[in-house]
């Protein structure tokens, strides 16, 4: 499978990218970075470091937006940490960004494929949404668009949006309305797949230099969650999209309606997910938009990352 990955390297778009440099079914067109987690230039510095702890300096980075549409930007630093892969300390990275805008990058490769280009977000959709009304045409040459973002319930930044959606909501509700096939992974299935320490120490136990970084990247990242929440572990976002490529099989879908809220305050980039059955919900009057992904196989999915980590 061809993929392009936007990111916003943040300790799990950093797991997520070893999933992906990992594994042997995925050929890694390009990766595009967005302003997210942290800014736009330590996100690029992170992304290298992360390509080259995964032996892969040949990666093609691409640096795009580096603010939300209209919004101005939210980062993430209590969550990531102040370099934003808070936990581990990695070499200066050595390969080069590409001179190429990542929107550019987008457009220009997408337009020159043969359609068969999937792409991955795993960051606010800035890029994705400068890139659709830039290039319009892009519509019919996207197959399908796995993301992770928003909540068929509870938010995570404020109690209605999931970060992702919440930073750029705008964004958000260009790509929802695009008409191209979406896959939405949102906080409801990345709850289902929680870093717990046991599956922490198997992913240690590979003892090889990226299954140790990862591992101190989950114990940095399950710290917040594990004191302040009470729960065993972090959720781990933004694999599940890598995984759901890989092995769509651990993973429970439904489709859809989804819309996005861009205009109440209190609710700012809300994901509404409208739940009747079938896939034209509503009576028609809502056709589905996205296949929403209810939960995972968390078993199967600590197995498929513990696996790809420990071949780096
Ligand atoms: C999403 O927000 C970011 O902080 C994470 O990297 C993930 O993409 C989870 O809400
Ligand atoms: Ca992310």
């Amino acid at each position: 499978m061809k993929l392009i990955i936007d990111c916003d390297p943040g300790v799990d778009d950093a797991i997520a990218l070893l999933l992906a440099l990992a594994s042997p079914e995925l050929e890694i067109v390009g990766i595009s970075n967005v302003a997210g987690n942290v800014s736009l230039e330590r996100i690029q510095k992170n992304t290298r470091q992360i390509c080259e702890l995964a032996g892969h300096p040949d990666a093609k980075v691409y640096p795009g937006c580096a603010r939300p549409l209209l919004r101005p930007l939210a980062t993430a630093e209590e969550v990531h940490g102040a370099s934003g892969l808070g936990g581990v300390t990695l070499p200066e990275p050595t390969m080069a960004v590409q001179p190429t805008h990542g929107v550019d990058f987008l457009i220009d490769t997408l337009m020159n494929s043969a359609g068969d280009i999937t792409l991955a977000t795993l960051g606010p959709l800035t890029n994705v949404a400068i890139a659709l009304i830039k290039e319009p045409r892009l519509v019919g040459k996207i197959p399908h668009i796995v993301l992770m973002g928003g909540s068929i319930g509870q938010g995570n930044i404020t109690p209605s949006a999931e970060f992702n959606i919440y930073v750029d909501p705008h964004a958000a509700h260009v790509v929802f309305s695009s008409g191209i096939p979406l896959t939405m992974i949102g906080l409801n299935a990345t709850h289902t797949v929680m870093s717990t320490p046991d599956r922490i120490d198997r992913i240690r136990a590979n003892d090889n230099a990226a299954s140790l970084a990862a591992a101190d990247l989950l114990t940095f990242y399950g710290k917040d969650e594990r004191d302040h929440l009470k729960l065993p572990g972090a959720p781990l976002h933004d694999p599940c999209v890598i995984a759901y490529l890989i092995q769509p099989d651990l993973f429970e879908v439904h489709p859809y309606h989804v819309e996005i809220e861009i205009t109440s305050s209190s609710s700012m980039g809300r994901t509404i997910v409208s739940k009747a059955e079938g896939s034209d919900v509503d009576n028609g009057t809502h056709p589905a938009n996205a296949n929403v992904v209810l939960r995972a196989d968390a078993a199967g999915f600590y197995d498929l990352l513990t696996q790809r980590l420990a071949t780096l």
